[in-house]
């Protein structure tokens, strides 16, 4: 497997810290619950993306670039830290983000992104994301310059082989501390980059617990569909042989609601229960709703009592700054 020697730019403190829930854990009656804290990796306040970075930088460094160019919406977590890792390397950064109109307001994620000095392009069609990148990349090539281009979230085969890495520091932090963990909840979009690498990073380790994603947009048939073609592209690209099929991506599609990026009540409700219980942020976009189907699934017996849950926190905290009268309408 080609994993251990793959190239990465320093970027995260890693192991992140798992810790367990117990205030929240005592107060749903069991099962034990376990954070896995990917919030606290450390760049420009921490989340998933900074793994995955790690392998991309690296990556687009190999290339020569001179310029990274990345896409998302406009309080896209993803950016912030790419534009983030961009300046520990020394890199020039344009963000293309979509936004419901050309003067978005500056707020969190998207005014960190203006303190890292990125480049934003605003966009109102998020359809049209990838060929604005490629439009900004043709201008600077023809200024000689090198761009490099990163797909949304960093979900490609290089950005989800962080997600097989953390598999196995995941594995060695439950073998250190003892404990056998039945299930690891997190977020699943499609493409779900962190999503995908997990599902393969659990095949691969031969880890007890089954891989439950909870879908923040796309339907299940989607997330299925390209999750499972993202890891088996992700497991080539590793050298790995080992093929998933639409069946080992387990979603569930309940708790999305209106669609991306819309809090729905049982997800401003886990983000109040999580401040006043563990003393942690989740977001309204990706956790919250995540935290919210893992507390229904409990809710409805679905996880036995003597079990242990992984809840993976992939940070977000910093969007909460751009939705602070609907978070306040929900305590
Ligand atoms: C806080 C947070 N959680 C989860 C995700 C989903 O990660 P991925 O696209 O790598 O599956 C994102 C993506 O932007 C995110 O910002």
């Amino acid at each position: 497997m080609r994993l251990p020697g793959l190239p990465r730019f320093p970027l995260a403190q890693l192991p992140t810290p798992l810790v367990p829930a117990k205030n929240l854990t005592a107060l749903l009656g069991g099962p034990q619950i376990l954070i896995k804290r990917d919030d606290l990796t450390g760049l420009a306040l921490g989340g998933n993306k900074t793994r995955k970075l790690e392998y991309l930088i690296a990556d687009a460094q190999s290339r020569g670039a001179t310029h990274v160019i990345t896409m998302g919406s406009v309080q896209s977590n993803h950016c912030r830290q790419t534009a983030a890792a961009c300046r520990l390397a020394g890199l020039n950064c344009v963000l293309v983000l979509n936004a419901p109109n050309d003067d978005p307001e500056i707020q969190g994620n998207f005014l960190l992104d203006h303190m890292l000095g990125a480049e934003p392009r605003i966009i109102q069609d998020k359809s049209r994301r990838m060929a604005e990148a490629e439009k900004v990349a043709e201008e600077l090539t023809s200024q000689g310059h090198v761009p490099y281009i990163i797909p949304t979230g960093g979900s490609n085969p290089i950005g989800s082989s962080a997600y097989v890495a953390f598999s196995y520091e995941l594995m060695n932090q439950l073998i250190e501390q003892g404990i056998n963990a039945t299930r690891l909840y997190a977020a699943a979009g499609g493409p779900g980059g962190t999503h995908a690498g997990l599902c393969l990073g659990q095949k691969v380790t031969n880890a007890p617990w089954k891989v439950q994603g909870i879908s923040t947009e796309d339907p299940e048939d989607n997330i299925r569909r390209i999750n499972s073609t993202l890891a088996n592209e992700t497991a080539s690209y590793l050298g790995l042989d080992l093929r998933l099929g639409e069946d080992d991506i387990h979603v569930d599609v309940g708790y999305t609601g209106a669609g991306y990026g819309v809090p729905t009540d049982e997800c401003l409700e886990a983000i109040k229960l999580l401040a006043q219980t563990e003393g942690l942020f989740l977001d309204p976009v990706y956790t919250g709703k995540t935290m919210a189907g893992l507390i229904d699934h409990i809710r409805k017996g679905e996880i036995g009592e003597d079990e242990t849950v992984i809840f993976l926190h992939t940070g977000g905290a910093p969007s909460l700054f751009a939705e602070p009268k609907t978070i306040l309408s929900a305590l």
